[in-house]
């Protein structure tokens, strides 16, 4: 059948269509990523860690902040672990925060087998008593940043980011659009509220810059805030 360009189509299919197609030239299949994706699924992980092109992406901004320490917060299944771990040099250090045991435990089987249980240090607990403790024993300073965890909490996970980082490092925040309603003033949404106040307080902040960039895709109607830390 004589494509029909996208005129037929919804927007949403549209978006996931080019996903595919650029994933599938630009993302080869990859056994290991496949693999942490499936037993995340049969173990009932819910179905929420970033795209191929995502994952690739921050694995690119890992390597060109040349980064030797990096801090994510919200591991899940570790899918995005692995692609920022693949950034890291030999010596390198992933400190990966998650609050349930059980995805912790998915996600330390999905690191072994990708090589990565020597780089990265799985931390179980909430991210805001974990965070405190890394702090106190001198952790970091990080060079890259990768917060997706409860968004509630994202402005908190933000100053933590910034205390922990160094000068140059950079923040991304996943999951700051949610289909539009971040530019809502009125939302009753706590986990829009929180990248709102988050929002709020990067416009604010002399010691960063940032900017958001809106996403499409299999993930939904969706976006990143990418803050460097100038001062
Ligand atoms: N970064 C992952 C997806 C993370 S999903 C990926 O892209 O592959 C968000 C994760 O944050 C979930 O596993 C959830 O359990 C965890 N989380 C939620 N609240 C948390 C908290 N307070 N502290 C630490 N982790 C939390
Ligand atoms: C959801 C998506 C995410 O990427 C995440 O980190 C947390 C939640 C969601 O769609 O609910
Ligand atoms: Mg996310």
């Amino acid at each position: 059948m004589k494509s029909q360009g996208n005129t037929k189509r919804k927007p949403e299919q549209v978006w996931v269509a080019v996903e595919h197609y650029i994933d599938g030239l630009l993302m080869p299949a990859d056994p290991i990523l496949g693999a942490a994706l499936e037993d995340s699924a049969e173990a009932g992980l819910p179905d929420i860690a970033v795209t191929p092109g995502q994952g690739k992406l921050l694995y690119l901004m890992a390597k060109m902040q040349g980064a030797r320490k990096i801090l994510e917060i919200g591991t899940l299944g570790g899918y995005s672990t692995i692609w920022l771990g693949r950034a890291l040099p030999a010596d390198g250090l992933l400190v990966t925060l998650e609050a349930e045991r059980e995805h912790f435990e998915v996600a330390r089987k999905n690191l072994a087998r990708a090589g990565l249980a020597k780089v990265v240090d799985q931390r179980l607990g909430e991210a805001l008593e974990t965070l405190p403790e890394l702090a106190e024993e001198g952790g970091g300073p990080f060079d890259f940043v990768f917060i997706d965890a409860d968004k509630e909490s994202s402005l908190e996970y933000f100053e933590w980011a910034l205390r922990l980082s160094r000068p140059g490092a950079a923040i991304l925040v996943d999951n700051v659009i949610r289909d539009g309603d971040v530019a809502d003033p009125e939302t009753e949404d706590p986990r829009v509220q929180g990248i709102r106040r988050l929002n709020e307080a990067l416009a604010r902040e002399p010691r960063v810059s940032a900017t958001t960039i809106q996403t499409v895709g299999s993930k939904g109607y969706d976006g990143f805030t990418l803050i460097l830390v100038v001062g």
